[in-house]
């Protein structure tokens, strides 16, 4: 079948088979950012925005995305870098590799939330794992971000 997609704004369209993966789909089209941690849904390394919400890739059928708005870290380069200087100044990254999900998950919270508290930003993030840093200075850093990007 043919499926199209709008993929940070750009229509796309690719031949898939029905049971094909929204994460495999995107790669296929390019967008290496979207990546596979655990294909069990639990780590969040493949999220991505299907209408503004956060998605887990893995686990979703590329079908169920056909005709909608995706958003992956490469359409928003210019919030992302915003949100990795906040990152880098608390300490909160290391190697990198959740980072394409868990900016996409801070972003689609700001959408939603303007003034989340912190119980409220650690239950928006819960399903996105970091095995590197600890999740009190991505705390700070998401909350330091949020507060600059009002001014
Ligand atoms: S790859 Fe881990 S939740 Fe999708
Ligand atoms: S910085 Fe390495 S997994 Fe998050």
């Amino acid at each position: 079948m043919i499926l199209t997609l709008n993929v940070n704004g750009r229509k796309r369209e690719i031949s898939i088979s029905p049971d094909e993966y929204l994460l495999d789909v995107l790669r296929k089209l390019g967008y290496l950012s979207v990546k596979r941690g655990c294909d069990t849904g639990s780590c969040g390394l493949c999220t991505v925005l299907v209408e503004e919400k956060p998605v887990l890739s893995c686990s979703t059928l590329a079908v169920r995305a056909q005709g909608k708005k995706i958003t992956t870290i490469e359409g928003c380069q210019e919030e992302a870098k915003r949100f990795a200087e906040f990152m880098a100044a608390e300490g909160a990254e290391q190697c990198g590799y959740c980072a394409p999900g868990f900016t996409l998950t801070v972003l689609a919270l700001m959408k939603e939330n303007e003034n989340p508290t912190d119980e409220e930003i650690l239950h928006y993030l819960n399903g996105n794992l970091c095995r590197c840093s600890g999740y009190i200075s991505q705390l700070r850093a998401i909350k330091n971000f949020m507060e600059a990007e009002k001014r």
